[in-house]
């Protein structure tokens, strides 16, 4: 079930498999300089999302949690680099400033689990995706567009949803 409103989108996914291939779409269009900032849930399904969008973008490497690492990176035949930043165990903003993220946003996207705890480090401009827990195997995906660019993200995805695609 998708739900459309002006720009936000919000969609009710199934499957660990439904939230995958969401995230395949959003990484098929993902360019250097973009901000996914994910929130929500424990178990909200914030990484199994971005194992579609590593794909999507066109990375071969496999996707695991960073909450320990931190910050995982990803790699594809072009030398851009995607970088996949876990959150949860920062204290707060001040902590983000000390890793350089206009250095990895140079490189290529930029993707974020519990974003919000980092909300005043990340650019304005990001696409914020908020995942709830519904049930077993339910969630909600709301898409949260700030800015030009990740509005036009959200229209993209949008027509794709509808189209069928
Ligand atoms: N519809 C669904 N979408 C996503 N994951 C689902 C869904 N249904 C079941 N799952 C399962 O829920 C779990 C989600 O875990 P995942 O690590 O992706 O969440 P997370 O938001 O990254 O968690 P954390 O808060 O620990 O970072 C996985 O085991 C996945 O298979
Ligand atoms: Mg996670």
């Amino acid at each position: 079930m998708v739900i459309l409103r002006a720009d936000a989108l919000e969609f009710i996914s199934r499957s660990a498999g439904q939230t995958r291939r969401l995230g395949l779409r959003v990484g098929a269009m993902l360019r250097t300089g973009d901000v996914l900032a994910l929130e929500g849930d424990l178990g909200g399904g914030k990484t199994t999302f971005v194992q579609g969008v590593v794909a999507g973008w066109g990375s071969p490497d496999r996707v695991t949690s960073p909450t320990f690492v931190l910050v995982n990176v990803y790699h594809r035949r072009d030398e851009q680099r995607l970088y996949h930043l876990d959150a949860y165990r920062l204290r707060g903003p001040q902590d983000a400033w000390a890793l350089d993220l206009d250095a990895m946003l140079a490189e290529g996207p930029l993707v974020v689990e519990w974003a919000d705890v980092i909300a005043a480090a990340l650019p304005a401009e990001r696409l914020t995706i908020r995942f709830t827990w519904l049930g077993e195997a339910q969630r909600a995906l709301a898409f949260h567009p700030q800015g030009a660019r990740p509005r036009e993200m959200v229209r993209q995805l949008r027509a794709a949803i509808l189209r069928g695609v």
